[in-house]
């Protein structure tokens, strides 16, 4: 795989998102020499723009995002940056950006370098990238590997809000692109602690072994943050936790733990697997008592030492909205190697803290030769896969205190990123992006894990959104706490697994 020249074509390019985070990634590759040699970066949208101003906007950006960027820097990569205009709904100003594209390759300061490979970047609302991609494909900028170079296409989460609507995007970016074109986004992925999950397991012999129903007593995921709805409230009321947090980052955490070793380290062959994984989920008990499943919605409270108000009085929230700001999902897996482990799946907004973390717990030991001689527990071993903010990988195993007596506690093995050295940590979206220009799908969904995913959640959205007693099922909690009581009801092991330092 290699960093092939390109055009990096970004659509919705004077928005938010480019501003915040695909220019910033930008022109930190750039400053760290990730870029290939022939790259340009054509911004593109509705708004008017002469290329002066867009540069301008671009720079904008690095002084609110990257303020210490390097002015000389900037000053060298202006001539990258060009402009062109669109209306998303007419095929010919997508016929306007193709001659726009193969002007620039023509122009002096480019001089084809980017040899004719595109990658389209949808930095723009979901309900955009069905009219995007089947125009890009009509003014035949779709390309799939030819003479005139390649083109791919970006897109970000949510990818539809139900199978059905999955399914339909997909169809509608297929009748443009090949599957290998299609670059689903997962951020999670692309964090380097995230990344770590399958080395720990696969690159070493003694963790494999242990790796099942045999040793293992439950596996916790939790993606607890402190942030509210902030000004994604129409997105977000529409979505709820399980779309915005479950049927993506949850449920990749959730193939990464569980997964069976791929024969080799390759996109398709990983993803196999992970599939291979969300096939083995055990349909919920639709219609179900709910439990297996706790709803929330936070209300005020204090967070962080900060007053703050509940979910319902946030601005542009209905003050009746019934959208679940926490969740927390117990699910099986139906194979050998899982059958009968309880994985919890949490993830909930308002939360005490920010944390994400997988904690794997296991077996008691069959027996204790300590009964009746100290009148001490012998705690179960824990092992915490720390992703934010400790990038850590923790083993809590019980050994004795240093003591005349006879004494246990429970000590850490202690393995912390930050201690290993390497080069500088790539931002999700640098790597993402990276990884784009290279073709390497390792970090993205491919499409049979989104239905797969989708799949399992959709009868559990139906279930809360059409049985009308979802009102009853959502249990409150203050902003500030770790969600609602009901939580440690279904996981009696829930606070332990966050609050325990690491
Ligand atoms: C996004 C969700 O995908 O992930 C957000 O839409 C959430 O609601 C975010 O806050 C969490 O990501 P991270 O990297 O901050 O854990």
């Amino acid at each position: 795989l290699q960093l092939t020249p390109c055009a990096i074509v970004i659509f919705g390019a004077t928005g938010d998102l480019t501003s915040r985070k695909l220019f910033p990634a930008l022109y930190n590759l750039y400053a760290y020499d990730r870029l290939p040699e022939g790259f340009v970066i054509v911004g593109t949208g509705r708004s008017e723009h002469s290329e002066d101003s867009f540069r301008e906007k671009m720079r904008e950006s690095l002084e609110e995002h990257v303020p210490d960027y390097d002015r000389d820097l900037w000053r060298q990569m202006v001539p990258r940056l060009f402009y062109s205009q669109l209306d998303y709904d007419d095929v010919d100003g997508y016929r306007g950006l193709k001659e726009r594209l193969e002007e620039i390759d023509a122009s002096e300061e480019v001089r084809g370098a980017t040899q004719g490979n595109r990658l389209f970047y949808l930095a723009v609302p979901p309900t955009l990238y069905k009219t995007i991609a089947g125009k890009l494909g009509e003014a035949g900028l779709a390309a799939h590997e030819q003479e005139k170079g390649w083109s791919r296409i970006v897109v970000e989460k949510p990818f539809g809000h139900d199978l059905a609507s999955a399914r339909e995007l997909d169809a509608t970016l297929h009748r443009s692109f090949a599957e290998d074109q299609i670059f689903r986004i997962d951020h999670y992925l692309a964090k380097e602690t995230v990344q770590n999950i399958l080395m720990f397991r696969f690159a070493n012999a003694i963790f494999e072994p242990v790796w099942n129903r045999n040793f293992i007593d439950y596996v916790s995921i939790i993606a607890a943050e402190d942030l509210g709805v902030g000004h994604r409230s129409g997105y977000y009321d529409k979505a709820g936790v399980l779309r915005d947090m479950f049927q993506n980052h949850m449920m990749q955490l959730l193939a990464l733990s569980a997964m069976s070793p791929p024969s080799r380290f390759h996109a398709d062959r990983v993803r196999d697997e992970k599939s291979r994984t969300y096939r083995s989920l055990r349909p919920f008990n639709v219609p179900g008592e709910f439990k297996d499943l706790v709803l929330g919605q936070y209300e005020a409270g204090e967070v962080n030492g900060k007053r703050v108000p509940g979910y319902r009085e946030e601005p542009n929230i209905p003050e009746a909205s019934s959208t679940p700001t926490f969740a927390m999902l117990r699910v099986y897996l139906d194979s050998w190697r899982w059958q009968g482990v309880p994985f919890y799946l949490t993830s909930g907004k308002r939360l005490t803290r920010k944390i994400s973390r997988i904690v794997v717990r296991f077996k008691e030991v069959p027996h204790s030769m300590l009964r009746g001689v100290v009148d001490q527990a012998i705690e179960q071993n824990r092992l915490f896969m720390g992703i934010y903010p400790d990038e850590v990988i923790h083993m809590y195993f019980m050994a004795k205190k240093p003591a005349p007596q006879l004494c246990l506690q429970p000590v850490i093995m202690h393995y912390g990123f930050e201690d290993s050295g390497g080069a500088p940590k790539l931002e999700a979206y640098e790597k993402v992006l990276l990884d784009c220009i290279m073709g390497d799908q390792m970090l993205f969904w491919r499409q049979d894990g989104v239905e797969l995913t989708w799949g399992f959640l959709t009868p559990i959205l139906e279930m809360c959104e059409e049985c009308g007693e979802l009102e009853q099922h959502l249990h409150r909690y203050p902003a500030g706490s770790w969600g609602p009581e009901q939580a440690c009801d279904l996981h009696p092991g829930y606070y332990e697994d966050v609050i325990t330092k690491t």
